[in-house]
């Protein structure tokens, strides 16, 4: 029978038989998404970590491409970013050819007892993203720091623009941004942080504009990852809007809070991680992927023979909410044809009395079973995976997690869930709010039960 260890996710990408963790080098090009990603090409727990490839059109299915960037005996290639280099700036395209570059982190291992250096590398494709070649000067940004890390790099500006660096001083929370001509020579610009969740090391830093929605008006989103102390729990992910000038970040929104439920936070379930946006799409559409595990206990989760996989797309809105609040709304790409998925769209109650439970199962018995509940009074939604079948595999797994629901003074609150094999993503009100949950039942859940108590208050 099929069991979930063995029934793979048919929209989230899953490596064929290895481990994957972060993203990288999301990048649009002639027609193709390019999907990079952490990947132990020989194993399926982390290690000898490479850069794997997949690629798509459609943005749901994917081919998984030879290892892109493999690990040497000199450097493990942690995450990073790709980016067309139109303009030829740093030289590596001859006559009538386009160079896609990569920008990872080079880990190099301890050495005769002296710690092992993160330093930021490059690698270039001259055949669309194919075949890889490491650049003969690596590194181009050597701090000397054990815990620097996971460059993302953009083009600011037009013709006299710039190339932008935002990357992570790990532990010191801290994110960096450095500007560059020719993704070469790189010169610090400035820095931000520690700021809002700084329970474990800042990590896999992004950075774009964005529109306000129904406005002529630009803000911009930085995205900053952080393992431990996410809101529910182990490694999430956080996000900051505001301004920026091309070598500086202003936030415009910050709260001396010391509860995680007043920052802002890309996902509220356990299973989103790393998440980062593709560069260069058409039509600025914004979108992004996200690790759908948790380091908490990734390397233990039962499937093969791959392990780990990756978030749906999501396509994401910047929206003004109450008290003129900004934040990110997201929608998942699905296919168009859905019954690869179970996919439950639904309109719920959200008034002080009402509480609504959603309990998705596999099988009559219900025994194992996902339950999600949405109380109008507290204005909130919680997922409990505690019976949702294997959970025993680590204790940090089986969790109840809670997510304010976005105040929108309606009396209901819209919900798409969508259940891929071992990955249940939540969406609700119009997207502000969504859960990302990991769950290994015997039958994989196919069923919606529902029911609304109207209690009084
Ligand atoms: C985030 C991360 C990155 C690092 C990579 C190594 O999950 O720890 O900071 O580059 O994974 O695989």
């Amino acid at each position: 029978t099929a069991t979930p260890s063995s029934v793979r996710p048919a929209a989230h990408f899953t490596a064929r038989s290895t481990w994957l963790n972060d993203p990288n080098g999301l990048l649009y090009h002639e027609g193709v998404y390019h999907l990079f990603f952490q990947n132990n090409p020989s194993g399926d727990t982390w290690g000898n970590m490479s850069w794997g490839h997949a690629t798509s059109t459609d943005l749901v299915s994917w081919q998984e491409q030879a290892v892109a960037i493999p690990a040497t005996a000199e450097e493990m290639v942690f995450s990073g970013s790709a980016v067309v280099d139109t303009r030829n700036t740093a030289g590596f395209a001859g006559p009538g050819q386009t160079a896609l570059v990569a920008i990872y982190t080079s880990a190099r291992p301890p050495l005769d007892g002296a710690p092992g250096i993160q330093a930021q590398a490059l690698a270039f494709s001259l055949d669309a993203g194919n075949t890889w070649t490491r650049y003969e000067g690596n590194p181009v940004l050597d701090i000397g720091s054990t815990e620097f890390r996971d460059p993302k790099v953009f083009w600011y500006g037009g013709d006299n623009g710039h190339w932008v660096m935002v990357a992570v001083d790990a532990v010191d929370r801290r994110v960096v941004f450095y500007t560059s001509p020719n993704l070469i020579d790189w010169t610090l610009g400035s820095r931000f942080g520690p700021c809002h969740a700084v329970g474990g090391v800042w990590e896999c830093p992004d950075l774009f504009p964005l529109p306000i929605k129904g406005t002529q008006e630009t803000r911009w989103v930085l995205i900053v990852s952080l393992n431990p102390g996410a809101i529910a729990g182990g490694s999430g992910t956080q996000y900051f809007v505001g301004d920026f000038d091309g070598t500086t970040f202003i936030p415009t929104r910050i709260t001396e809070s010391t509860d995680p439920a007043d920052y802002d936070w890309l996902d509220y379930g356990r299973d989103y991680y790393a998440a980062v946006s593709f560069n260069n799409v058409p039509d600025d559409r914004r979108l992004m992927i996200g690790w759908a595990s948790n380091w908490d206990y990734a390397n233990e989760t039962p499937t093969g023979p791959w392990r780990s996989a990756m978030s749906l797309v999501r396509e994401i809105e910047l929206v003004r909410t109450a008290g003129d609040r900004l934040r990110i709304a997201q929608s998942p790409i699905l296919p168009p044809e859905q019954s690869p998925l179970h996919v439950f769209d639904l309109t719920v109650p959200c008034t002080p009395g009402a509480r609504t439970t959603l309990v998705l199962t596999g099988d009559d018995s219900g025994v194992e079973r996902l339950t999600i509940t949405i109380d109008g009074g507290e204005r909130s939604i919680t997922c409990d995976r505690t019976q949702s079948g294997a959970v025993d595999f680590h204790p940090a797994f089986p969790s109840v997690d809670w997510a304010p629901l976005p105040d929108q003074n309606t009396e209901e609150i819209d919900l798409l869930i969508v259940v891929d094999a071992h990955i249940v993503e939540i969406y609700a009100g119009k997207g502000l709010v969504t859960l990302a949950e990991q769950v290994f039942p015997t039958a994989p859940f196919t069923r919606l039960h529902r029911e609304t108590i109207h209690g009084q208050k």
